[in-house]
């Protein structure tokens, strides 16, 4: 069968971003069966021993209890299972002293649903015909942005300004206000913080300046806090969650352990609430209550957020020095290459200025010696410009061991060394 695809089939049924490069890299990983790669391309997070006992605990807990039915036989409420609201709002209240009701929030099947609920209630046509345009003001940004609106043309990002330390093979992005439009064609703002791919962390004066802008047109600012705190806490440099007005802060547990049970939660003003969460009923009713559940516990426990800090958030900060060392030892020193400030996530982001060919030719000559990064350009979902720059980055995931780190930036470095000396790779 053949069927006709929609429009909005068409949009939707293409692979985005670096989903189109993972199809290359899994293709290669089965071709390639008897030889041994390092995969330095993965997003999923690392099974850390202590993060799974704290889910292998509240799932015994939940077992055991009479709850159990309750959540695992029966729909429930489409702003998320009672509990687990209840256990968000006591632990923000409390941490960062707020006045948070059961109307500021909504629990999503991850939070990547919750920027497609946003893109397309906020992004796109209004009845009256116009484009409202979703902004993500400093490119480069998470990929899956990049698929969450039906209307293409709505995403709209910007450049950034570089902020360069040639000294210490060091940059940083920074928005570039001078150049960012937020007014009453924009429908939505969102960004992450900490960034993935770069580890950036947009200052806690950026944020404001950000929700002030779009204040002044009642747009709603999405920070994406996929790796923020209070949990994962994947952040080393310090940062404080933005609360309040039109800013939705938006979480993830997918990086304290739990991808696999879809759990994402907005937190935000009623009315915006209240427009995601009719979303999210006509779309799927709702998340998965045994994740919810056991999330109820974890947070009401403090033990999420006591694990976040001890555990995850070292181990990810170790991972980062580790590659930064091997980098710093093993770079040419001539080569005008650049490691992103390690400001948080779970990625490191290089920049090679004047690279002599693409970042997708420098990813297949980095296959060749058996490490698998992840060619930048798909990090830049919205920026129509043409941009070298564009061409001249890889992603580096932190979820490698040590030692394949330390392998995998050390080979990385020698074709790095051949490509600026234009000497073809072997
Ligand atoms: C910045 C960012 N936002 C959102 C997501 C999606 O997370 P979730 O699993 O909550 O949908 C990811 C996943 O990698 C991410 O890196």
């Amino acid at each position: 069968m053949n069927p006709d695809l929609t429009r909005f089939g068409e949009q939707m049924s293409h692979l985005t971003g670096v989903r189109a490069i993972m199809k290359d890299i899994i293709e290669t990983l089965e071709a390639d069966r008897g030889r041994e790669f390092i995969n330095l391309s993965a997003g999923n997070p690392v099974i850390l021993p202590e993060v799974e006992q704290l889910w292998r605990d509240c799932t015994a807990e939940l077992l055991s209890s009479s709850e159990y039915g309750e959540v695992v036989c029966r729909y429930g409420s489409s702003q998320g299972y009672q509990p687990l609201i209840d256990a968000v709002i006591e632990d923000f209240n409390k941490r960062y002293g707020l006045n948070l009701n059961s109307h500021n929030i909504l629990i999503a099947p991850g939070s990547q649903a919750i920027y497609f609920f946003a893109a397309n209630a906020f992004g796109g046509y209004t009845s009256d015909g116009t484009l409202k345009k979703i902004v993500l003001p400093l490119s480069p940004d998470y990929t899956g942005y990049g698929g969450v609106s039906l209307v293409p043309e709505a995403l709209v990002s910007y450049k950034p300004a570089l902020e360069v330390d040639p000294l210490h093979h060091q940059f940083k992005y920074r928005p570039d206000f001078s150049q960012l439009e937020i007014d009453e064609t924009t429908g939505c703002v969102i960004f992450s913080r900490p960034c993935n791919p770069t580890g950036n962390v947009l200052t806690d004066e950026e944020v404001n300046k950000i929700t002030a802008l779009a204040n002044a047109f009642d747009v709603p600012v999405l920070i994406d806090s996929a790796y923020a705190p209070p949990f994962p806490a994947l952040n080393f440099t310090a940062m404080t969650p933005v609360f309040g007005g039109n800013a939705i802060h938006c979480m993830s547990l997918s990086k304290a352990g739990l991808p696999g049970e879809r759990i994402g939660i907005a937190i935000g003003e009623k009315p915006v609430i209240q427009a995601l969460q009719s979303f999210q009923t006509n779309l799927c009713i709702h998340s998965s209550r045994y994740g919810q559940a056991i999330a109820a516990r974890a947070i009401a426990s403090g033990a999420l957020s006591e694990i976040a800090l001890n555990v995850i958030r070292p181990h990810y900060q170790q991972k980062f020095d580790v590659l930064e060392d091997t980098l710093a030892q093993a770079m040419p020193k001539d080569v005008p290459w650049f490691l992103h400030r390690g400001e948080g996530a779970i990625f490191a982001w290089l920049w090679f200025r004047d690279l002599p060919i693409t970042d997708w030719e420098l990813y297949q000559q980095i296959k060749e010696v058996g490490v698998i990064v992840v060619p930048g350009e798909s990090f830049f979902p919205g920026l129509q410009e043409d941009w070298s720059h564009k061409k001249q980055c890889l992603r580096v995931s932190l979820t490698a061991t040590n030692l394949e780190i330390a392998t995998g930036m050390r080979r990385l470095a020698e074709i790095v060394d051949r490509v600026y000396q234009r000497v073809p790779a072997v």
